[in-house]
C-alpha cells in the first residue's frame, strides 16, 4: 500500500513537471502550435511578417474580410491583444476564429509577432 502511493505520487509529479513547458508562455512555441498552420505560408491566413506595428489588413496578397479591412489603424499591443482575445468582438465578421483566452499567452504571442520581420 505504502509503496503504491509513493509510486503514484511520483507519477503525478513527473506528469506535473512534464506539463510545465507547455504552460510557460513561450511565444514562439505557442505560435508554432496555434497560429502557424494558417499563418505560416498557408492560403488559410495572411503572412504575419511585419504585422505587429503595421497597418491592419494591409497585405495585397491576402483577401481579408470586409470586417477587418474596415477597421483601419495599426496593430498596436492593445489592438493585437483585443483581436486575439475575441476576434469576432474586435471585428465582427472577421474570417479568423482563433481566440487566445489566456492573457499570459496573448502577451507572449504579441512579443513573438514583433520578431516576425
Ligand atoms: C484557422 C486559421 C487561423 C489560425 C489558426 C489563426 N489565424 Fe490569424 N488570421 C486568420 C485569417 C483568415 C485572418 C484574416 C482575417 C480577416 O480577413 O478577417 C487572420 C488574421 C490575423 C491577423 C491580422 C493580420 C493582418 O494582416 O492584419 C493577426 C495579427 C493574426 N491573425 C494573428 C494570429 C495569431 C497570433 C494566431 C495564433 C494564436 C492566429 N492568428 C491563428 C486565420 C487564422
Amino acid at each position: 500500500m505504502v509503496r503504491r502511493s509513493v509510486f503514484t505520487a511520483a507519477a503525478v509529479l513527473t506528469v506535473g513537471f512534464a506539463a510545465q513547458p507547455a504552460l510557460a508562455a513561450d511565444g514562439a512555441q505557442l505560435f508554432n502550435m496555434q497560429c502557424k498552420m494558417c499563418h505560416g505560408g498557408s492560403v488559410m491566413g495572411p503572412a504575419l511578417t511585419g504585422a505587429a506595428g503595421g497597418k491592419i489588413a494591409a497585405r495585397a496578397d491576402f483577401a481579408y474580410s470586409p470586417a477587418l479591412k474596415a477597421k483601419g489603424g495599426t496593430w498596436t499591443d492593445a489592438s493585437l491583444d483585443a483581436y486575439l482575445k475575441a476576434p469576432a468582438a474586435f471585428a465582427p465578421g472577421t474570417k479568423m476564429f482563433m481566440a487566445v483566452p489566456s492573457e499570459e499567452n496573448r502577451a507572449a504571442l504579441i512579443t513573438h509577432l514583433k520578431t516576425l520581420k
